[in-house]
């Protein structure tokens, strides 16, 4: 007997890992594939972390923390929050997650009452939807597009709020465009929140990683706003497994305790190991790191457009190029097919962030070196003919 839960219906898989499939099968065949579709890191974890991670094993720390994580970890990422924004969060607002994943599931299941609809935008991060949906929400999409930097405004969100909207998930940096909220931006959302009802979310996970300026916390916007982060990208743990989520004092408890029933803790040699993150040497290693992003964002960008490829919103953070790929061909998902088998460039297609013009939309992760990405760019020329 095969009978799945009927909310299985509404959970898509990534379309990219068809994709994904077809390019391992071309490197078994001994292919030279670019990957430009990957949404992590290719450096790996600082040595400092790595190496606390060894320590904290060898010493046997090895068993359950607190359901929200170390006490001395959520003072780290509290003083964090102090040090890099200037904002006082207290520690004991601080969930640990297991990655922003983590934290997104346990805010959707503290807040989503079945049949609540949640404001997500589209084009916007694809498990966003699914979570909310395994935890009975209902997504419903706010079309953005570059007239506001991809981001929603307080105008459209009040166009989109029904009687039945619980409140709003939004990305800054976002994925897959990249683009910031300000903090009046983030304030002016706030309000429309707050006068509806409702709540606020902002996924904070590519914070880190922007190129002119800090991208600021919604945490300054007030201390109703659910904020998400993680050490999966600016920190480059991705495997790891460990984010985090502060929480609106009122619901700590809450969290809390689904937290203990739904993952008992996060893992902890990885909540030793983030120790290590906050310190000195290991944000010297990170802010190298953040330089190299830029050099290959500034190298790409430019590259991309002069082929014919559109990029419509100026992308600020995250590592992520959102192209406007319409004038180069009709269909971005038989786009995103045609060049990883003519080219071996692999590249997401727009069909995995919404149903907002997906087709005219194509996204490519810098998360190669230069070198690697000139390669990109000059096979892409040669197959568009530039
Ligand atoms: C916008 C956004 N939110 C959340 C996640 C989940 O990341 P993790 O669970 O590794 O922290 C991702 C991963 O790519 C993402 O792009």
């Amino acid at each position: 007997m095969y009978r799945p839960a009927q909310r299985l219906a509404d959970i898509e898989p990534f379309h990219v890992v068809e994709l994904l499939t077809r390019a391992r099968q071309l490197e078994a065949e001994g292919r030279d594939i670019i990957h430009m579709e990957v949404g992590e890191p290719d450096f790996p974890t600082p040595e400092p972390i790595a190496k606390a991670a060894t320590n904290a094993i060898k010493s046997g720390k090895t068993l359950y923390t607190q359901a929200l994580g170390l006490p001395e970890l959520r003072e780290a990422i509290s003083r964090f929050y102090d040090q890099r924004y200037g904002v006082s969060v207290p520690a004991s607002r601080i969930a640990v997650t297991n990655g922003a994943s983590g934290a997104l599931n346990l805010a959707f299941a503290c807040l989503a009452d079945p049949g609540s609809e949640w404001l997500l935008t589209d084009p916007g991060y694809p498990c966003n939807r699914h979570i909310l949906r395994a935890f009975e929400g209902r997504p419903q999409n706010i079309p953005v597009g570059p007239e506001t930097n991809f981001q929603p405004t307080p105008e459209l969100l009040r166009q989109h709020w029904k009687q039945s909207t619980a409140g709003l998930l939004v990305a800054s940096p976002a994925n897959p465009t990249g683009t910031l909220l300000t903090l009046p931006e983030i304030a002016g959302l706030a309000e429309v929140c707050r006068d509806k009802n409702g709540h606020f979310l902002v996924d904070e996970i590519y914070h880190g990683l922007t190129y002119e300026i800090e991208a600021p916390t919604a945490c300054a916007a007030g201390d109703d706003i659910w904020v998400i982060n993680s050490f999966s990208k600016y920190f480059q743990m991705t495997g790891w497994r460990l984010g985090w989520m502060v929480i609106p004092e009122a619901y700590v408890r809450d969290v809390e305790k689904l937290a203990q029933n739904l993952t008992l803790c996060p893992s902890t040699p990885a909540q030793h190991a983030a120790l290590a993150a906050f310190e000195p040497e290991t944000i010297a290693i990170l802010e190298s790191r953040r330089s190299e992003f830029r050099r290959r964002r500034d190298f790409l960008a430019p590259a991309l457009e002069a082929i014919g490829f559109r990029i419509t919103a100026r992308p600020e953070g995250a590592f992520y190029l959102y192209c406007d790929c319409s004038a180069l061909a009709d269909d971005s998902f038989a786009l995103a097919k045609d060049l990883l088998e003519k080219t071996g460039v692999a590249a997401t297609p727009g069909l995995d962030f919404g149903s907002n013009q997906p087709e005219k939309h194509i996204r490519f992760a810098y998360t190669t070196g230069v070198e690697r990405l000139a390669e990109a760019v000059e096979r892409l020329g040669a197959y568009f003919g530039r």
